[in-house]
């Protein structure tokens, strides 16, 4: 399910009240002037600012006009009515939005936001997959280049993948590139899965004995896993799920101790809408969506920089790798 949709802003002081569990008064102090310069330039501009989930929270709860996780950002942007979009994520979600809006004007604020897992294969990689398994569709994970979209039959995100996977009615799919992903859905699903060797950085850091520790010091957590993380980490949580897919999971179960095995920035931004939720705070930071700033969002759109663009030869095939993931 898509986040919620942010409107109605009315200044820094307003939005402070929303966020002052998680940011101090002198660290807001310094946020303040810039959350008050994008919203008057979105005005100006009719701008908006799609942000992922792992953005820190005075860009999500402060800047953002939609959040969310990989999916919903997708999705959404095919709805957006607006002539910018500032992406505030990483480098394939820039591009992912382009692709579904080649008429609007894309920016990301900082060009080098990238990904390990997108940085793990390249298109030729993909063409050696067909030719090993000649004939098995290939699925690809949104967290890849245009080019690498643009070699395959379908995508999927980690909300969807198990869907994507089976609506493809074949014995054997390749699941390009990460390789627990590919694990944590082969084992819910009786299609065989050729996997790639790709991990996100991040998430692969979690162990299955992180989550035993966890247990212990805190005996009545509940566990909650991103499906990046490595099968053990998943076997070990209660519950795995997109970035989207945790944060309903808090909200529908109203867990009273939780802890979010993703990216830091997670549990701030999910505890500011649940101060009865206690959460515990093992996370691993992601350097690339942490490139994205207050500063940087301004100066995109202060500038127009950087204008994400996509090679004409690539974004057809490319496109219709994700619509037919939306079309599902
Ligand atoms: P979600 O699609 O679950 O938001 O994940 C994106 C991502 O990059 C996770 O590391
Ligand atoms: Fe890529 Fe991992 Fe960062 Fe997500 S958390 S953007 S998968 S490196």
């Amino acid at each position: 399910m898509a986040n919620s949709i942010l409107n109605a802003r009315t200044g820094s002081t307003a939005l402070y009240d929303r966020v002052k569990r998680v940011i101090p008064p002198p660290e807001w102090a310094t946020f303040a002037e810039d959350v008050d310069a994008i919203l008057g330039l979105k005005r100006r501009r009719n701008a908006v600012v799609l942000a992922h989930n792992y953005q820190t929270p005075e860009i999500f709860h402060g800047v953002a006009d939609i959040v969310g996780d990989s999916l919903s950002l997708a999705r959404e942007a095919t709805k957006v009515d607006a002539d910018i979009i500032v992406l505030a994520g990483v480098h394939f979600m820039a591009e992912t939005a382009k692709l579904l809006n080649p008429d609007k004007t894309v920016l990301i604020p900082d060009l080098s936001a990238g990904c390990s897992l997108a940085d793990s294969i390249t298109a030729r990689d993909v063409r050696l997959m067909r030719q090993r398994y000649p004939g098995v569709p290939v699925v690809t994970y949104v967290n890849t280049t245009t080019a690498v979209k643009a070699e395959s039959d379908i995508c999927c995100t980690s909300g969807n993948a198990l869907k994507v996977v089976q609506s493809l009615g074949a014995e054997r799919v390749i699941m390009l590139p990460d390789e627990y992903l590919a694990q944590n859905i082969a084992a819910q699903t009786d299609v065989k899965i050729i996997a790639w060797k790709g991990h996100c950085e991040v998430h692969e850091l979690f162990t299955a004995e992180d989550v035993r520790q966890l247990r212990e010091n805190h005996p009545d957590v509940t566990v909650l896993a991103h499906p990046e993380c490595p099968p053990d980490v998943v076997a070990e949580a209660d519950f795995s799920g997109s970035t989207a897919a945790m944060s309903d999971f808090v909200l529908q179960q109203r867990p009273p101790r939780v802890v979010l095995l993703t990216e830091c920035s997670m549990s701030d931004n999910v505890s500011v809408l649940h101060p009865d939720v206690e959460f515990i705070r093992p996370c691993n930071l992601c350097p690339h969506m942490k490139r994205i700033t207050l500063k940087n969002i301004r100066h995109a759109l202060e500038t127009g920089r950087h204008e994400v663009t996509i090679d004409p030869a690539i974004a057809a095939p490319a496109r219709r790798a994700v619509e037919r993931m939306l079309a599902l």
